[in-house]
């Protein structure tokens, strides 16, 4: 049994080279126990035969609006209250313009807007066709419409460009779907965070030379505040202590806004003793300017270098890790990441026990795909229960999946070592 058994799912097809992988999809889902039903464009038939759907699915594809067979079968309105959820993959720049215009020309946008289902939509397409304004304009009309966009893959196109608008991985795909429908069980998962207290830390710290000039690194936050929107939706109270990023701060969220890292630890330390899980997701300058300039640092004609004296910045997460002795006030439970280029594995599991977490995500970020700025993200989550490190990796996904992947772990684990 998986969390896919007997889930209905819709897999729409639109005409792009990436519809092939939808047939590792299909298969995917098939085999965790999925209901699937194909429904495929006539783009789409240009570029796979329906016949291998209906292999794989063991059910008829549907490819036509007004086909009196199919629609004797299960007719399309039928087809539309039977989905639990229409996942559209690969989505074409014009079948999302089509979308964003509310048409139904033809089956597959029929269903979109007969049915009240979620549609996810996974957009693929050449990189310049992704980043025209037309399309960024109707991926944000779609937004609003409530579809859900998957963010798009970067890397080498089948065209020879190199971009954002690939297909991600059949089974990153898959991961979506399963991730869905995870944390779309209401009733088990709501209640799994409620009475818990949780603190986030999220984006760079920004760190003053001068009046105008700062250090600071790429963090984007957002896979903190991709935590902070799980943590929230599974009915915790959150507090999210941000540097300076450019994201809204998710519903249900109170977020304090800090520049420096003097200035994050001071905020985290106020909620150290109503704090039962601490999440430090920030990427905190590690040094600071030992004095900051009153007046901005003017050039000198005569002076080719310039001499920083940079001293260290606390170390927020592993402050607020710090044992203590008071029974009233035990620490909180510590999770930290641990963004690495190289030896990944090693330096996070150091971390874990040097900074006396409870558990650690390490993340490789010399990958370009994944980590610092993109939207997606491959993680693993080490988790700490006395001498032991158990080691759980979360494949490839958007940054909101993961961060409700791993909210439902930790608070799993939690609750598990708050047994023990
Ligand atoms: O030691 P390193 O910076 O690699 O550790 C990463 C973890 O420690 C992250 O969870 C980060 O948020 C946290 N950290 C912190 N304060 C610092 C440096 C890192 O909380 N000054």
């Amino acid at each position: 049994m998986t969390g896919l058994n007997n889930k209905r799912l819709l897999l729409g097809i639109s005409g792009g080279i990436a519809a092939y992988k939808s047939a590792f999809l299909a298969r995917l889902l098939v085999k965790a126990g999925a209901q699937v039903r194909v429904v495929m464009t006539q783009g789409a038939q240009a570029f796979v035969q329906p016949l291998t759907f209906q292999a794989l699915t063991g059910n008829p594809v549907h490819t036509g609006l007004l086909d009196p067979e199919a629609e004797a079968g299960m007719g399309h309105i039928e087809l539309a209250r039977w989905a639990d959820l229409i996942m559209i993959a690969p989505t074409t720049a014009d079948l999302m313009a089509r979308l964003a215009t509310g048409q139904a020309g033809d089956l597959l946008t029929t269903l979109c807007l007969a049915s009240k289902a979620p549609v996810h939509l996974a957009p693929a397409m050449n990189q310049a066709m992704w980043q025209h304004p037309a399309t960024q304009r109707n991926t944000h009309l779609l937004e609003e419409l409530g579809y859900t966009i998957i963010p798009p893959a970067e890397g080498e196109q089948a065209c020879g460009d190199v971009g954002a608008g690939r297909l991600p991985e059949p089974e990153a795909l898959f991961n979506w779907v399963e991730s869905f429908f995870q944390t779309n069980q209401p009733k088990l998962t709501k209640k799994l965070g409620e009475g818990l207290r949780i603190t986030i830390t999220a984006g760079p710290t920004q760190e003053p030379l001068d009046p105008v000039r700062y250090l600071s690194n790429h963090s984007s936050g957002k896979m903190g505040y991709a935590l902070a929107a799980a943590a929230a939706e599974l009915g915790t109270e959150v507090q999210l202590i941000s540097g300076p990023v450019n994201l809204t701060v998710p519903a249900g969220v109170n977020c304090t806004q800090v520049i420096t890292a003097e200035q994050m630890l001071e905020a985290c330390e106020k909620l150290r003793s109503t704090t039962d899980i601490f999440i430090a997701c920030a990427a905190v300058a590690d040094y600071r300017a030992e004095a900051v300039a009153d007046q901005k640092l003017k050039k000198q004609a005569n002076q080719d270098e310039l001499v920083l004296k940079l001293v260290k910045n606390p170390d927020i997460l592993a402050t607020m890790a710090k044992a203590t002795d008071n029974k009233q006030q035990p620490r909180p439970f510590c999770v930290g990441f641990a963004a690495e280029t190289q030896q990944v594995e090693d330096y996070a599991q150091n971390k874990l026990i040097n900074k006396n977490l409870d558990a650690i995500v390490a993340n490789d970020v010399s990958d370009s795909s994944i980590g610092f700025g993109s939207d997606q993200n491959r993680v693993i989550l080490f988790t700490r229960s006395g001498k032991q490190i158990n080691r759980d990796p979360l494949p490839l996904n958007s940054k909101q999946a993961l961060g409700q992947q791993l909210m439902l772990k930790l608070l799993a684990f939690y609750k598990e070592q708050q047994i023990l």
